[in-house]
């Protein structure tokens, strides 16, 4: 680590280190005045690849060329759009192809494969959440829960965090194991939204699976952001999103992966759409549904491939680098802002992201020691100066150095600015 923190050649020294990784010449970086912002909210939307707007108007000149000819022209031809993703999709995930597909949106596929995996019985109708889960995954389970007909209020399980926040793997374990006969389902997240927690998905497979439940994990903070392998984390299922770490616009289309082992079990039921059935056999137009092997079985309708393009054209850049390659220029941007709070803000702020790197991606959100207002003083300081985070109820600031294209440099700035604002405060 750097001898002083706020030497800037030496700061830039490290970037130059991480120079063939880093791909932010590849992005749209939003101005600040002159300069570009310091962005640091890739956990909520990620930026704009140059490259999307080329893969948007591809398909856009498709459409106006070929109309409907476009569905079956080319080796972009929209029947099968979706499969222009999947590979660099699995090799982000850490499954095998057909274990994913990209399609709806992360909370609608959370209800589709609900609608498979979480199928209760009287005594065994529980759902196992961490508490403080984001609202759409309590939501979601409430609902689902309802929908069957059993209590809400009975079998919503919700495992309450340690002193920190945090949920160690040993505790989510015995929350499982000691409600484990009432448990359909356990749905954890792969990263906790507000405090940065990475958590040990195996581990919670096996606890889940040893006491007869089904387990899925949502992912919207894991992808693009850690390496993942949900293959063999032995997970059913696992959806995410994919406007936040993995750049491709807001609302974009999401991503669902279901295990290998159940790529063609007859015996689980599903809600149907016509896409999800057989390409081979899609346009007999039968009466009978034929699902297509693995998590394209899934899908319900003919893809959006207006908002497919931008994730192939994202994709592309996390294929170029790698992700593990991704997670070490991370490490050393968080290792640097960590260094930064503990030696310099120590009396203002607190990390209530773990600090150990296994248990954290690249978001650091910290806690305002001085409250809500000045917490809010502080994040309206930072965003007037061209700094910015994002504020989480009700005294916490995210900050998410994204790999793709956050810098050391991004991070000096923040210091400088919290420093700026720390002075002022006497
Ligand atoms: C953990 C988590 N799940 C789900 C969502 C959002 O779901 P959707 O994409 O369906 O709006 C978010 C959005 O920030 C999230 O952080």
């Amino acid at each position: 680590m750097l001898t002083d923190l706020f030497d800037e050649n030496a700061v830039r020294d490290l970037d130059a280190k991480f120079a063939g990784t880093c791909q932010r010449e590849a992005f749209y970086i939003p101005q600040h005045g002159d300069e570009d912002q310091a962005y640091f909210v890739g956990n909520s939307l990620g930026l704009q690849p140059h490259a999307a707007r080329a893969a948007v108007d591809d398909v856009m000149f498709k459409w106006q060329t070929e109309a409907v000819e476009g569905h079956f022209n080319g080796p972009t031809q929209w029947l099968t759009y979706h499969r222009l993703v999947r590979d660099q999709l699995a090799a982000l995930v850490g499954a095998l192809p057909h274990e994913v597909v990209a399609m709806n949106t992360l909370t609608v596929n959370l209800h589709l494969l609900m609608a498979s995996f979480y199928q209760p019985v009287e005594g065994r109708a529980a759902i196992l959440v961490e508490k403080g889960a984001f609202p759409t995954d309590t939501y979601a389970v409430r609902s689902q829960i309802e929908f069957h007909g059993f209590d809400a209020s009975l079998n919503l399980i919700e495992v309450e965090p340690d002193e920190n926040g945090w949920f160690p793997t040993e505790h989510i374990v015995a929350a499982i194991r000691e409600h484990g006969s009432q448990l359909a389902l356990v749905l954890w997240p792969g990263v906790q939204y507000r405090t940065g927690q990475v958590f040990d998905m195996a581990a919670i497979a096996a606890a889940a699976h040893e006491v007869g439940a089904m387990v899925g994990f949502d992912c919207a903070h894991s992808v693009g952001n850690v390496p993942m392998n949900l293959h063999d984390s032995d997970a059913d299922f696992a959806v995410w999103c994919h406007y936040k770490y993995v750049n491709s616009g807001p609302g974009a289309v999401a991503g669902a992966f279901v295990h290998d082992r159940h790529a063609s079990n007859p015996s689980l039921p599903r809600l149907a759409g016509w896409w999800g059935n057989r390409q081979d056999v899609r346009f007999l137009m039968g009466p009978q549904f034929e699902p297509s092997n693995g998590a394209e079985g899934w899908q319900l309708s003919n893809p959006p491939v207006l908002a497919l393009a931008p994730l192939r054209a994202s994709l592309e850049l996390f294929s170029s680098v790698g992700i593990e390659a991704l997670r070490d220029y991370s490490r050393s941007m968080t290792d640097y802002l960590f260094t930064l709070i503990d030696t310099h803000f120590s009396d203002h702020l607190e990390s209530v992201t773990p600090r150990d790197f296994k248990e954290r991606g690249c978001q650091v959100s910290v806690r305002i020691l001085a409250g809500r207002a000045k917490g809010r003083e502080l994040f309206e300081y930072l965003q007037s100066r061209g700094v910015l985070g994002d504020w989480r109820e009700p005294d916490v600031i995210r900050i998410s150095p994204a790999p793709l294209y956050n810098t050391h440099m991004d991070i000096l700035k923040l210091a400088r600015v919290l420093r700026e604002w720390c002075d002022g405060q006497g």
